[in-house]
């Protein structure tokens, strides 16, 4: 494998908010998968943390950032959808603060961070920074990807100078890649998007989404890409930090499908459909990550008291083979695809 040096073609995607943990990044490391830390929401200092924590314990791994949005909140629609939420935060006793919140999730530290403290992969998502800035972490010797949803952002990101593509189709779990979040990714298989990824942009390329187990492994390294990413396989896993509620959430019959929601944050993101996105999916304004900040602590409260109907519930279209158990094993089902 050209990209990625890792003993098998499988990737630990990055999963911010609690489920990735360094214990999750060793252990799909050990077992020969190239494990990522998810730097999104992270403070500078926990991120640092993190690396030192993971660093001796595996041969490579990547470091995940959310690059900034340059979007400005509509204050208007911000006000009239904390105004909706109102009912929802006073079920938890939760007081929502209209007043937008916005921030950069610190990516001016974190690029300090990892220029001085350089890692061997930086992968990018939603959307792309300054070309300085990559240029900057290839300098420092880190090999930079962008995560893409088509093949317009594909050719962008070949422009700006990264050494390769995370090509994430619309059935991934969690937020959506998505470079303008009021475009809902439309339908499409991740092996067609990973196809004309390649075409589009010559860069190779780990594909994520949607995969539910070796045969999915087998399609996607066959349609060009050099590596597979898998996310929601590993939520229910014994390392991941993922969320009793959510865990749960996962092997309860009672949700019978995932769908593309701003109901949460403000920006596309695959969730298992319940209550919440059935009342304010159509209404959520695109303003990511002011939504976020909003709803931030009613989805924390819907987490500690178990009530699944308004908790972020992200899932990919693969949720149903989600297991429990090591998360080696679930590299070692995937390996037989390779
Ligand atoms: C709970 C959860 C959190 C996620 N957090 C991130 C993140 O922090 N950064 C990122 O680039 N992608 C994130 N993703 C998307 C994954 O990187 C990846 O694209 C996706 O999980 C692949 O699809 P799958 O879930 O169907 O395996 C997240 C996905 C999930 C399920």
């Amino acid at each position: 494998m050209r990209l990625l040096d890792s003993a098998l073609p499988i990737v630990a995607a990055p999963m911010a908010g609690g489920p990735t943990t360094v214990a999750l990044a060793a252990a799909v490391g050990a077992a020969g998968a190239y494990p990522f830390l998810a730097g999104g929401y992270a403070s500078p200092e926990a991120l640092a943390a993190q690396i030192e924590q993971l660093r001796p314990r595996v041969h490579g791994f990547g470091v995940n950032l959310f690059v900034p949005s340059r979007i400005a909140p509509d204050q208007a629609s911000l006000a009239a959808y904390a105004d909706e939420l109102r009912g929802e935060a006073e079920a938890h006793g939760v007081q929502l603060d209209p007043v937008p919140v916005t921030d950069d999730d610190h990516w001016g530290q974190k690029l300090r961070l990892l220029i001085e403290r350089p890692v061997p992969t930086v992968s990018l998502t939603f959307g792309l920074p300054d070309a300085g800035d990559i240029a900057m972490l290839r300098r420092a010797g880190t090999r930079v990807l962008a995560s893409v949803t088509s093949a317009d952002e594909a050719r962008l990101a070949c422009a700006a100078g990264v050494d390769g593509l995370i090509v994430q189709g619309p059935d991934a779990g969690g937020h959506s890649a998505v470079f303008d979040p009021s475009r809902i990714p439309e339908p499409t298989g991740t092996a067609s998007l990973v196809r004309r990824a390649i075409r589009a942009s010559g860069l190779p390329v780990i594909a994520a989404g949607g995969v539910d187990g070796p045969e999915a492994v087998s399609r996607l390294l066959a349609a060009g890409a050099e590596a597979v990413a898998v996310g929601t396989l590993l939520l229910r896993t014994d390392e991941a930090g993922t969320s009793p509620t959510h865990r749960a959430a996962l092997a309860d019959p009672a949700f019978e499908e995932s769908v593309i929601t701003r109901a949460f944050t403000g920006r596309p993101a695959r969730a298992l459909r319940n209550g919440f996105i059935d009342r304010h999916g159509s209404t959520a304004p695109n303003a990511y990550p002011a939504v976020h900040h909003l709803t931030r602590e009613l989805r924390a409260a819907a987490a500690r008291s178990g009530d699944a109907d308004r908790l972020h519930l992200w899932a990919g279209t693969g949720y149903r083979s989600a297991s429990e158990g090591p998360a080696a094993e679930v590299v070692h089902r995937l390996a037989a695809g390779v």
